[in-house]
């Protein structure tokens, strides 16, 4: 299994549904995986040590961005990670290669389920749709954009659900 580093971004863990249930099957099944929790980390005042972040990053070969969907993006803490770590002349711009070649994946949970991420539905756009500035940032930085990990219907998952997301996550961090 390939070095892994999961960027993980949820304002409220502890009550989470989908976040804090990939988080503990990670931690119970996949000991090698290194989780950082950035509002563990940081979410008191956003002071992010971009020098750990990078030396996490730079000792990975994938590296997971794990998030509940919050308006069609991301939560802030890890959109300014992608402020703050990815820098010129480490991830981007002249010299700027230090995560080139790695695999960057986006695993994420939604709360509208996917009947509302269509033309005719209430999003009126599709989560792939969606994510383009996060494709872009791969191409920017270098990476290879893995096809990304999503969960649609967080707000009427039932148990079976869940367990059927966890074993489908695992699998894509396994692989
Ligand atoms: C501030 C905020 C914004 C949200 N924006 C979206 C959204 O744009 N699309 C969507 O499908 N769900 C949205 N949701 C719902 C979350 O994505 C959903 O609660 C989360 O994925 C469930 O994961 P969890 O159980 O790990 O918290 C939002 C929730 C909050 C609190």
């Amino acid at each position: 299994m390939k070095e892994t580093l999961v960027i993980l971004a949820h304002p409220n863990i502890e009550t989470s549904t989908i976040n804090r249930r990939w988080k503990e099957a990670i931690e119970q099944q996949l000991p090698n995986v290194k989780i950082r929790d950035l509002y563990s980390l940081y979410g008191q005042n956003f002071q992010i040590d971009v020098q750990a972040e990078q030396d996490a990053c730079e000792q990975a070969e994938r590296i997971v961005w794990q998030f509940p969907f919050y308006w069609y993006s991301c939560p802030p803490l890890l959109k300014k990670w992608i402020d703050d770590v990815l820098t010129d002349q480490w991830a981007y711009g002249k010299d700027g290669d230090r995560l080139h070649g790695k695999e960057l994946l986006l695993a994420f949970s939604t709360g509208s389920g996917a009947e509302r991420y269509h033309r005719e539905g209430r999003n009126k756009y599709t989560v792939e749709e969606l994510i383009f500035p996060f494709r872009a940032t791969s191409n920017l930085i270098g990476t290879t954009f893995l096809p990304p990990y999503y969960f649609n219907g967080a707000y009427v998952a039932t148990e079976e659900d869940i367990q059927t997301s966890i074993a489908h996550y695992m699998e894509r961090l396994r692989m």
